[in-house]
């Protein structure tokens, strides 16, 4: 069983891209989500760190608990204990514990090999040693974005999210790539990605920005009114404001819900908060699967949405 301590900015967000690819039953516990499935952890976004349960305990029973535990089973060179939430004994108290039933302890605060987080949830304990810690260098991507000054770039780690909500396929493909932030996310992850773009400016650096990152894929100028290639999954950020050469915007989203049923069937789509796309997504036979609120600054917030077809 493992805790995955998610981001407090989007609960939502973040337990969908998880739950997108568990097979068994997960629980929320407030910014914590209990969860059975062994995943490729690296690829989430919004999961800041993985905690693989050792036991599950009360605070009362703690001490001994800690000391009936076999740390020698999942001690390397050095270990380091931490807590999350508010427990009475103190990470000095559980770390001589520890320190008493290892072989040959050593403590390294800074990069131990076992890291021992104690969890307190309600009456619950956990007791945990860290699996995953999210290190994933998002903020860069989003620099090297910035200095190609295209503001209407997703956030790298919004793109990642949405790419994992499509779920368990080989192949993600964004007919309004702008900048290619959908396509450089599902690439990074090792999916196969296929794109295209109105405007050629965008598409150049998107196949730009792509070779910088090692990713192949097909990127072609073309209208994604008209576009034919067929994938697994679509995400796209739909054109808004500026960023739209049509005047009529709702125009050209209803007819891209109708088109995308040509592409896939199923699709993650990031919309202007302002206009109702569940409705046009119901009324071109999608169903919606998933919908998320997404802050973008204080005069912008989109909405996510995920929808199949009714096979
Ligand atoms: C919101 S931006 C996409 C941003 C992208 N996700 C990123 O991270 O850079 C929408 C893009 O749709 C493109 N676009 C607008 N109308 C289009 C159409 N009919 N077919 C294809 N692309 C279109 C615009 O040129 C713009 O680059």
């Amino acid at each position: 069983m493992f805790l995955l301590n998610l981001s407090k900015s989007n609960i939502d967000l973040s337990c969908a891209e998880v739950q997108a690819f568990t097979k068994k039953e997960s629980v929320l516990l407030d910014d914590l989500l209990l969860i059975e499935d062994q995943l490729d952890w690296k690829r989430f976004a919004y999961t800041k760190d993985v905690l693989r349960i050792i036991e599950q305990t009360t605070e009362e029973e703690l001490e001994s608990a800690l000391n009936n535990i076999e740390w020698n089973n999942y001690y390397g060179k050095s270990y380091c204990v931490s807590k999350l939430g508010k427990l009475s004994i103190g990470v000095d108290k559980a770390g001589s514990i520890i320190w008493n039933r290892l072989d040959n302890p050593t403590v390294d605060l800074e990069n131990p090999d076992m890291e021992v987080v104690l969890v307190k949830k309600g009456n619950i304990v956990f007791i945990t040693i860290e699996e995953h810690e999210n290190k994933e260098s998002y903020e860069n991507r989003r620099q090297h974005l910035r200095d190609e000054a295209y503001p209407i770039s997703l956030h790298p780690r919004l793109a990642r999210a949405m790419v994992n909500i499509c779920g368990d396929v080989n192949e993600v493909m964004d007919p309004f790539c702008g900048t290619g932030g959908i396509l450089i996310e599902a690439g990074l992850i090792g999916l196969s990605v296929k794109g295209c773009d109105i405007n050629e400016k965008m598409v150049e650096t998107t196949r730009r920005t792509m070779k910088k990152y090692g990713i192949a894929g097909n990127v072609e100028v073309e209208n994604a009114l008209k576009v034919e290639h067929k994938s697994a999954a679509v995400a796209t950020d739909l054109p808004y404001g500026k960023n739209s050469p049509v005047k009529d915007i709702e125009k050209l989203y209803s007819d891209f819900f109708g088109h995308a049923k040509s592409l896939t069937d199923r699709i993650v789509v990031g919309t202007p908060k302002s206009i109702d796309c569940k409705k046009m997504l119901v009324e071109n036979g999608w169903k919606v699967t998933g919908e998320f609120e997404v802050y973008i600054h204080k005069s912008m917030s989109k909405k996510i949405y995920a929808a199949r077809l009714d096979s």
